[in-house]
This record gives C-alpha cells, sequence and structure tokens, in this order.
C-alpha cells in the first residue's frame, strides 16, 4: 500500500499547486491513500468547506490540522460530523469539538500537537498510549501527523511509536526535513514534511510583514504569497500489507511557477 503525506497547504497558491500536482502523482505513483496538512487551506490561517472539499476534489482522503483549526470558526461545528474528513489535534482537552483520530479509510490517521513551543495542551505521548491501548484500528495502518515546532519533540514520537504505528511525520514548521528513515522497530519516520506554497516568502507568508515584526517587533497580518515560485512537499511511504509495517519512505517534492 502506498500512502502519500503532503505538508501544510498555504492559502489559495498552495491548493494552485496541489491542484496542478496531486491528481498525477495520485495516478503516476499509484498512490491508494493521502493524507494532506490543512490548517492553513483558507488565506493562511484555518480551513472553510469550500476549501475542505477542493482537497478532496484533487485527491486528498484525510486532512490533519493543528494550532490554526480554530481560525475559521465555521468549520468547528462541522469537525463532529464523522463524515467530514477533517482531524483536530487528538491531545487538545477533550471538550473541544472534533477528533483526532480516524479509521473509517483504508489507513488509520492520527493528529497529534506538540507541546514545546506550541501551546498547552495533554501530553501527545500519553494521548497516543491512551488510543493505542485499546487496540484502536488493529488490522489497519495507522500513521501520525505530530504537528510540533520542536524537532526534539518529533524525533522523540518516533521513538516512542517505533513498532507500533507504520508512520510518524511532523508538520508545522513548513521547512521540509531530509532525515526520512525506517526505524528499527519497521515505523517510516520524517521530522517534518515541509509545505505546498510559495518559494519566495517566510514560511509561505509574504516577505515585506513578516520581516517588519522581526525588525521592529509590531507584527501586521501576514498574507499568502499566491503565485510565482511554489513548493509541494510530500513523502510517499509504502507499507507491507501482511505485516503492516513500512518498508519505504521517501519525499516527493515538485516546484512549479504559478
Ligand atoms: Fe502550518
Ligand atoms: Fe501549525
Amino acid at each position: 500500500m502506498r500512502i502519500l503525506m503532503v505538508g501544510d497547504v498555504v492559502g489559495s497558491g498552495g491548493r494552485q499547486t496541489v491542484k496542478k500536482v496531486l491528481p498525477g502523482l495520485r495516478r503516476d505513483l499509484k498512490l491508494d491513500f493521502v493524507v494532506l496538512q490543512g490548517e492553513n487551506l483558507a488565506g493562511g490561517f484555518g480551513l472553510t468547506e469550500e476549501t475542505v472539499a477542493e482537497m478532496v476534489e484533487y485527491g486528498t482522503d484525510i486532512i490533519t490540522s493543528g494550532n490554526h483549526v480554530w481560525d475559521k470558526r465555521d468549520i468547528v461545528s462541522r469537525l463532529d460530523d464523522p463524515q467530514f474528513p477533517v482531524l483536530r489535534p487528538l491531545n487538545y482537552p477533550p471538550s473541544n469539538p472534533g477528533r483526532g483520530a480516524s479509521s473509517s479509510g483504508a489507513v488509520a490517521v492520527v493528529n497529534l500537537i506538540g507541546r514545546v513551543w506550541v501551546g498547552e495542551f495533554d501530553s501527545p505521548f500519553a494521548a497516543i498510549d491512551d488510543l493505542l491501548a485499546g487496540g484502536w484500528a488493529k488490522g489497519k495502518p495507522i500513521v501520525v501527523d505530530l504537528h510540533a515546532e520542536a524537532t526534539s519533540e518529533k524525533v522523540a514520537m518516533g521513538w516512542h511509536l517505533d513498532g507500533r504505528v507504520a508512520a510518524v511525520v511532523g508538520t508545522h514548521t513548513h521547512v521540509a526535513t531530509a532525515d526520512c528513515r525506517i526505524l528499527p522497530g519497521g515505523t517510516a519516520y520524517v521530522t517534518d514534511l515541509g509545505m505546498v506554497g510559495g518559494m519566495d516568502s517566510v514560511i509561505g507568508m509574504h516577505v515585506e510583514e513578516a520581516m517588519e515584526r522581526f525588525l521592529t517587533g509590531v507584527g501586521r497580518r501576514f498574507k499568502p504569497v499566491t503565485s510565482g515560485p511554489m513548493r509541494f512537499n510530500s513523502v510517499m511511504i509504502e507499507i507491507d500489507d501482511k505485516t503492516g509495517k513500512a518498508v519505504s519512505i521517501e519525499r516527493i517534492d515538485r516546484e512549479l511557477e504559478l
């Protein structure tokens, strides 16, 4: 089984890039399942019903999210619908709407959020231990998106889950890392998928506003880069159907002009 996991898609430029790249990858790489990080789909902040439908149309099965999932309030009431293909991190306190794991498709997907430099959440390590302890999604490959800032926290999660899930990938920094590997227990791992967004940017946002914040300490609202050179960052993971373990993980990165 072949799974593609796509990094944070930023704004309309990111969505256009997904439209140009993903259907071809789905066909040419014979992908069985696509997981896409969608917390920045709508104008760089949050998701909407329309932007989610767009990603599904281009070949996405499940959309994971992160700290920006609550930015567009209209989507929040939809998160409780088990048919709606969007997860919010599992380790937000359980009083929040939505769910952090989905086992309805061919691949079971878990969305976690990190605590180092991100926010005050329940432990992602304890949350996934609780989920797996009950034999959740038995017989299906399980892939995990840990949406986190610190590389160390993501590397630690890889070791924590090695041999218990098929893949652990990181998101949130929007910067792809070059450390794809199969851990000794058979779990595919990469610290960050990267992003789908403008290259002449600061993690997908216009350079001017981002620089102003760094130079003056005063923030203006960030706007996503929507044209010019774009990058599409993802990894493809191949899973042995018999053992449920990963046999390979490789970066699938593309660049194009919008
Ligand atoms: Fe993001
Ligand atoms: Fe994030």
